[in-house]
């Protein structure tokens, strides 16, 4: 579903970065529930100038969080900060932008493609027609999906792979092992790639190191170093099946 929060006098936030968000009411507070901390959600499209800021969120609902943030009513308060973290850069040299994402992490692909065009060529991948409902909220994505219910039936990868011609960077959010088939084609087509990652995040802001991810150089904490990071500096994107 998508949470339109209005953020009025906010800054703009840039495609990929992110903010905490949390329910102004019974967030945890109550007798029976568990208190947590704010979740992470990307932005995945802003409206309106400053005063009458906008922002939509994707959510999909795994886990109590974005369980009671699904079940707000039109008018309700939201806490949130941000925009926070690194967001998608400009295509370098004047390459062609292929934007990329799996699931519920095509979130922040809305508003890159709003800012780099609606020609922008998108490549979704769903596990089936019911998560492809999700490809609406971009312009002409070509969609793949596990089952072969609607559009090309296997990975979004297999769109990929013959678009990488020279000229070409891709930005991706998604599943961790489709990021990580992402990384591993752009290495091997030598193509940049930015990859939007998630991690755990406690804070959002530097403080608790609970994001940290590896890179050849060293540790990043996706909160402020990312959550995009260039797919170079990555030896993989790590995951359980990895
Ligand atoms: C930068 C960033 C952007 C994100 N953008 C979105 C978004 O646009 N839409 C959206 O729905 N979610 C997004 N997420 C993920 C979301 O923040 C988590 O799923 C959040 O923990 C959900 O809270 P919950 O209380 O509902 O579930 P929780 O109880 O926190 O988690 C439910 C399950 O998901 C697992 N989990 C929690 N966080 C993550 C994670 N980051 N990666 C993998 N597994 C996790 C937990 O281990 C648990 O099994 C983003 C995360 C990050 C770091
Ligand atoms: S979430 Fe606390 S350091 Fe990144």
């Amino acid at each position: 579903m998508v949470l339109s929060v209005a953020d009025p006098g906010g800054p703009a936030p840039d495609a990929g970065q992110f903010y905490m968000l949390a329910a102004a009411g019974r967030w945890g507070g109550g007798a029976d529930e568990r208190p947590f901390l704010p979740r992470a959600f990307s932005v995945a499209r802003r409206h309106g100038d400053q005063r009458q800021r906008v922002l939509d969120f994707l959510l999909e609902d795994v886990g109590p969080g974005t369980e009671r943030l699904a079940e707000l009513d039109a008018g309700d308060d939201v806490w949130l900060l941000g925009p926070l973290g690194r967001g998608f850069s400009p295509p370098r040299d004047g390459r062609r932008p292929i934007l990329v994402g799996g699931g519920v992490g095509i979130a922040p692909l809305a508003i890159l493609q709003d800012a780099l065009g609606p020609s922008t060529l998108t490549l979704l991948g769903f596990r089936d027609s019911a998560h492809a409902e999700g490809a609406k909220l971009v312009i002409d994505p070509l969609v793949a999906t596990d089952d072969g219910s609607v559009g090309h039936h296997g990975l979004v990868t297999e769109l990929l792979a013959p678009e990488l011609g020279a000229d070409a960077e891709v930005c991706a959010c998604g599943p961790p092992p489709m990021l990580e088939a992402v990384r591993a084609l752009c290495a091997e087509h030598d193509v940049p790639g930015q990859l939007a990652l998630e991690a755990g995040m406690a804070c959002g802001f530097g403080a608790c190191f609970g994001c940290v991810v590896p890179t050849k150089n060293g540790y990043a904490r996706l909160c402020v170093d990312g959550p995009v990071l260039d797919a170079a500096v990555l030896r993989r994107v790590e995951h359980p099946g990895a």
